[in-house]
């Protein structure tokens, strides 16, 4: 992970690079730094934890200097103290790095016996040390970054500053993102275009093991073989405003908020209402009626979102689906080959896992379709086509609103394939269609629930675990239930399908268990009734999410209800995933941990 930044430009840079940092916190929150070039030599500001701790750094002394590199930490190697912050330095190379150098511990060796002394546990310093000796053997900058990259092994995306050379900045990528950005008389890295945006609209991003040498007056490329080559110039439609939260209290209300309405603008890209069918522009590139079986991998959230889709595709459209975690499925070598299509799902479209396994299937000839929030993110650009959510900038580290979008896109995907498979009739995709046009207001009645969800949340607070149950489509619900109470809470909590409980989870209950049962009245509510009650005898303390009619029929085995309203069976996952990210979310409130920004956990996951 880690956000980076570099900037080659006439005006005071380190407040450049602490705007843009403010733009890739996003990226990891474990320390922040910058160094600049002052006279020629290389300055350093560095802090432990949020940005603003950099911030106050800058305030007490700062940075002049009209070129420098800035970095935002996801702690990999080496805990997150001030003197494993970047940017690290090496006699006259300063660098900042977003990846994992994998041979660090050979590459140390080597430096250390070279006579490098060392000042940090992390897998990054060697690098900086590499190039400080090829230029002390009399290598140019250009000539000592050439011989050292083909050297790393692992991710990285890196951008380098040399002392005394006021005109100049480096920047090189393999398996992490690095942009370029093309100002007038200045130059700009990145690590997206979200870090670019204050600074230009003109973007190029480098291909896998490109490198670039920037001067105030443009760039060269180079690839992997050192040989000068173009990479585009594209317009980014990233805005440079940041983001504020209105008048909520956290990013993750406004962002549970504003599901109503994005839900709705994701719906109508994808749902023709005039004729109440599903409408996915490039859904033929993955050729539904040719099939026989679709594939899914992502990471987390995501991944469940497959998960809900896993149950559509198979009923509404009877294709079968393999889905994985993306970490598995790269390394599982499982078959793949051009009769097959898959789905990478991903809001941030950079996390490493879920683009090592885009990169897996289409080596192996699949169509590649990716679910995206971020249409100018790697995955979205490596994909054959993109169906983007239309979510709007999600910044809460918990994804929300992403989630929602999501599934209203695999809802589309998975109706369309039935139609295109000839199973799904014309009829009853019209009144699936016509079902799915509620989920706007829909959402808004679930999020009257909110005061109700609030008072119930603060004896949560109290509990040191918790289980989710859920059946068929809310099963991946009661997993992400889960998901979000432990990340946002750091209360331990686990998700399992309701009819699995007897077969182990159950005897961990008892009258301080805490057990959310997530079941909209449905054609297998009584079975998850059942479960209740086996949960219910042996003293566990219920909270049954479910509408009217399931409240009426839950055998009084629930300690609290909360009741949704009405929903047909396709809308419920979209639904019922409100109330269950507002408990995660006021559990975290009353416990006062970091909402938007958890501890160990960042945005945008770009190392394995
Ligand atoms: C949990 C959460 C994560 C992400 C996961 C994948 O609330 O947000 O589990 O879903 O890291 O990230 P993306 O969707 O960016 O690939």
């Amino acid at each position: 992970m880690c956000g980076i930044v570099g900037v080659l430009g006439n005006i005071e840079a380190a407040p450049r690079i602490v705007d843009s940092l403010k733009r890739l916190e996003y990226r990891g929150y474990d320390s922040a730094g910058v160094a600049t070039l002052i006279d020629g030599g290389l300055v350093r500001r560095r802090a432990e934890g949020k940005l603003r701790n950099l911030e106050a750094a800058l305030e007490r002394s700062p940075l002049s200097g009209t070129s420098g590199i800035g970095h935002t930490r996801w702690a990999t190697h080496g805990a997150p103290t001030l003197s494993n912050a970047h940017p690290h330095q090496a006699g006259s190379v300063a660098l900042v790095h977003n990846g994992i150098i994998e041979n660090y511990l050979e590459l140390r060796d080597e430096v250390v016996g070279a006579g490098a002394v060392l000042s940090t546990d992390t897998d990054t310093e060697v690098v900086a040390h590499l190039i400080d000796l090829a230029r002390t053997r009399g290598l140019s900058p250009r000539e000592a970054v050439a011989e050292t990259l083909p050297r790393l092994k692992g991710a990285f995306a890196l951008a380098l500053l040399f002392a005394g050379e006021d005109d100049l900045m480096i920047g090189a990528r393999k398996g992490s993102p690095l942009a370029i950005g093309h100002g007038e008389g200045e130059m700009f890295f990145g690590s997206d275009a979200i870090a670019l945006s204050p600074f230009t609209d003109r973007i190029t991003y480098l291909d896998e093991g490109d490198w670039a040498v920037l001067t105030r007056d443009g760039v060269q490329i180079f690839d992997r073989d050192n040989s000068p080559v173009e990479r585009p110039e594209a317009k980014s439609s990233v805005t440079s405003s940041l983001m504020d939260k209105g008048n909520y209290k956290h990013f993750m209300a406004k962002e549970i908020h504003e599901q109503p309405e994005v839900l709705g603008h994701t719906l109508s890209r994808y749902f023709d209402y005039t004729t109440n069918t599903a409408n996915v522009a490039g859904a033929e590139k993955l050729n539904f009626n040719k099939l026989s079986r679709l594939l899914i991998s992502a990471c987390g959230t995501a991944y469940l979102a497959g998960l809900v889709s896993k149950y559509w595709f198979e009923k509404y459209a009877r294709l079968p689906v393999e889905i994985d975690i993306a970490s598995e499925f790269r390394y599982r070598e499982t078959p793949v080959s051009g009769n097959d299509a898959a789905l990478f799902i991903s809001q941030s479209g950079e996390t490493a896992d879920t683009l090592a396994s885009l990169r897996y299937c289409k080596e192996n000839g699949a169509a590649i379709g990716a679910v995206v929030n971020v249409p100018e993110s790697t995955i979205a650009r490596e994909a054959d086509m993109v169906y983007p959510t239309i979510a709007g900038p999600e910044i809460g580290v918990a994804s929300t609103k992403a989630f929602t979008c999501q599934l209203a896109v695999l809802a589309a995907l998975a109706l369309q394939a039935g139609r295109e498979r000839g199973v799904l009739s014309a009829e009853r995709e019209q009144e699936l269609v016509s079902e799915l046009t509620e989920i706007p207001s829909l959402a808004l009645k679930a999020l009257a629930a909110e005061s109700e969800i609030e008072k119930l949340s603060q004896p949560l607070s109290k509990a040191d675990n918790a289980l989710y149950l859920g059946r068929s489509t809310n099963y991946p619900l009661a997993l992400e239930g889960a998901l979000k109470l432990k990340e946002l809470s750091y209360i331990h909590a686990e998700g399992y399908a309701a009819g699995e409980l007897k077969h182990g989870p159950i005897a961990l209950i008892d009258e301080n268990m805490p057990v959310f049962v997530i079941a909209p009245y449905d054609s297998i509510y009584e079975k998850t009734v059942s479960n209740m009650q086996e949960v219910a005898a042996r003293g566990g303390r219920i909270v049954l999410i479910t509408d009217r009619k399931g409240a009426e029929e839950s055998g009084g085995a629930a300690e609290n209800t909360v009741i949704m309203p009405d929903m047909s069976d396709i809308v419920a996952p979209i639904i019922y995933a409100l109330p269950v990210q507002l408990i995660a979310y006021h559990t975290a409130v009353f416990m006062g941990t970091d909402v938007d920004q958890p501890r160990n956990l960042a945005k945008s996951v770009t190392v394995e």
